[in-house]
């Protein structure tokens, strides 16, 4: 992610470390996909995705070490992410949009991420999301 300018960033760890590493990522990468698979109101979410998530989970936690300023565990292992075009086997539109940065959110409250970072990274999640629509509307 972006880290935004306000004059003091080089005093701040960045959002790896801030978070609390990889501990961190992966109980916020576990709740998220939990939730998924709990929550009803994820349910469009949960169904783009195959009958288990342990794939997703574990790609998605090496990806957000290394776009959060850890280590580069995704991308030693499959190159670039190249996120758009991995995501275009699945109908990604406004609902699966809102409904992934809604589940991320309240894994982010659930699992402490700290304020002002988790405002800040639920934008980057957004504007991610938002990138990988590849089907119009809702
Ligand atoms: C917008 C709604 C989204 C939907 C519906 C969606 C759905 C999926 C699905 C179905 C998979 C395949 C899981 C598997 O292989 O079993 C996947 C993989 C993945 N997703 Fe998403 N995703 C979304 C947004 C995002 C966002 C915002 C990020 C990152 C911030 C992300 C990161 C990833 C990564 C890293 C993978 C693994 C790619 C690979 O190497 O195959 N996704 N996603």
């Amino acid at each position: 992610m972006q880290s935004d300018d306000n004059g003091g960033a080089e005093q701040r760890p960045n959002p790896f470390e801030w978070m609390g590493g990889e501990p961190a990522i992966q109980r916020l990468v576990d709740r998220f996909y939990d939730l998924m698979d709990l929550e009803p109101a994820y349910r469009e979410l949960r169904a783009s995705h195959g009958s288990e998530l342990d794939n997703a989970r574990q790609k998605l936690f090496w990806f957000l070490c290394g776009w959060l300023g850890g280590p580069d565990h995704y991308v030693s292992r499959f190159g670039h992410p190249r996120l758009k075009m991995r995501h275009l086997p699945f109908s990604i539109g406004i609902l699966e949009r809102d409904q992934w940065v809604a589940c991320m959110d309240q894994a982010m409250i659930e699992t402490g991420v700290p304020e002002p970072l988790r405002g800040a990274l639920q934008r980057s999640f957004f504007n991610t999301a938002d990138w990988m629509r590849n089907r119009a509307g809702a």
